[in-house]
């Protein structure tokens, strides 16, 4: 029950267990282009260029980063947790000339903010998480690409820990890379990074290709802003995904089958659905918490559905907690990084673990193991606000 990784979806594990073919074998072909139309379903786009980068969800992003920007290109980062910290890393490793702005965590930019650091700054492209998973709350995204067409900025966002369990959608929200993960709210392993590109993004990627040695044709020619990463090149990634099936890393196949599997319960359970079931097991993890008498950290008007950050009570020891509930009850809930280290405990309602079985053994656990380090809590307060939470929610379904 921790901030993600979590417990993949059984129907994922078994995916994983089918037999390898070789990645030019028409069976893998296919199931590549069906990963790619469900995942554009997954980030309701209707762009091509939507793939899987083999490796966990920061290869995503340094794959867009790294294919966008060119070594001297300016790019504004809004840090409002870590994970602006880690795109800000990466830009700066692209050889971007990198601009931030930062906030608390726990808070979130305004757009008139983020606007006036784009006029000031004149970025190429404006790099924000959507949910900081480090801080629980995550950026309000809309508004930031009509921003971006004002000045002529291309717009990323990395929706890791969002996508799956909050309302998102990329072509609405004009966006023009977007990438992700699948141990959160899609309910997989970590090890594959789905991600999409708008057409504009794909110009910018395609004037950048340089096909490697080896493979290349006479005609191709190496450009002059070449990527910097071989690995993450996605000028050839998407002529690998995409008809020519240009040989470039061998298909992670197992990950492949997960990737699609994961795409392919969220489809089937229904986009709306699955957000609202993590709305629902994620107001009652907080309620419950609120109902044991802990306090709830960050800016609720913007918190995700899917993981609560709670304020660790004073003289309880966060990791004796955490440990004490991994050991008894076999739970384990997160720690925290930074200004939030040893602050904050962060518990995850997400993917398979958006579930009200879930959610209640959770707060019960945590009540007794609590009581044993010394806080004051309510006794049943737990479970019994929860239960509320599902009450009221079949109520309001009749
Ligand atoms: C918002 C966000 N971005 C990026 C990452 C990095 O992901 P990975 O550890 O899969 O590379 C995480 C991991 O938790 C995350 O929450």
């Amino acid at each position: 029950m921790g901030p993600g990784p979590i417990n993949a979806d059984p129907r994922v594990l078994r995916a994983m267990s089918a037999q390898l073919v070789g990645q030019y074998d028409p069976a893998m072909t296919e199931a590549m282009n069906e990963t790619m139309a469900l995942y554009r379903e997954v980030f309701r786009t209707g762009n091509e260029q939507t793939l899987l980068i083999d490796g966990t969800s920061r290869a995503g992003i340094e794959a867009a980063i790294v294919s966008l920007v060119a070594p001297g290109d300016r790019v504004l980062v809004p840090i409002f947790g870590r994970f602006g910290h880690l795109l800000r890393e990466i830009a700066e490793r692209a050889g971007a000339e990198v601009h931030v702005i930062e906030r608390e965590w726990g808070t979130v930019f305004t757009a008139a903010e983020i606007e006036a650091a784009v006029r000031e700054t004149s970025p190429k492209l404006l790099a924000v998480v959507h949910g900081d998973t480090s801080t629980t709350v995550a950026q309000p995204l809309e508004g930031l690409a009509e921003i971006c067409a004002k000045h002529g900025v291309l717009l990323y966002t990395d929706v890791t820990a969002s996508l799956g369990g909050n309302s998102f959608a990329a072509d609405e929200l004009g966006l023009d890379a977007v990438t992700a993960g699948l141990q959160k709210c899609l309910g997989g392993p970590s090890g594959s990074a789905p991600a999409t590109f708008s057409p504009r993004a794909v110009e910018v990627i395609e004037g950048r290709k340089s096909i490697e040695a080896g493979i290349a044709g006479s005609a191709d020619e190496i450009a002059a802003t070449r990527i910097r990463s071989n690995y993450f090149d996605l000028a050839m990634i998407f002529d690998y995904w995409g008809e020519k099936r240009l040989n470039h890393h061998t298909e992670a196949t197992t990950m492949l089958y997960g990737a699609r599997e994961c795409a392919l319960l969220l489809v089937e359970e229904g986009l709306d659905a699955a957000v609202n079931r993590h709305r629902l097991h994620g107001a009652a993890m907080l309620a419950g918490v609120e109902g044991l008498g802990l306090t709830v950290f960050g800016d609720r008007a913007v918190k995700m559905n899917n993981v609560v950050a709670v304020v660790i009570p004073d003289g309880v020891s966060g990791d004796g907690v955490r440990g004490e509930l991994l050991e008894d009850f076999g739970i384990e809930i997160g720690t925290s990084f930074g200004p939030l280290h040893g602050k904050v405990w962060r518990i995850g309602t997400m993917g398979y673990n958006a579930r009200k079985d879930a959610v209640l053994t959770t707060l019960a656990a945590l009540e007794q193991v609590l009581r044993r380090h010394g806080a004051a809590v309510t006794a049943g307060g737990g479970v019994g606000a929860a239960y509320e939470v599902y009450q009221d929610a079949r109520a309001g379904a009749r």
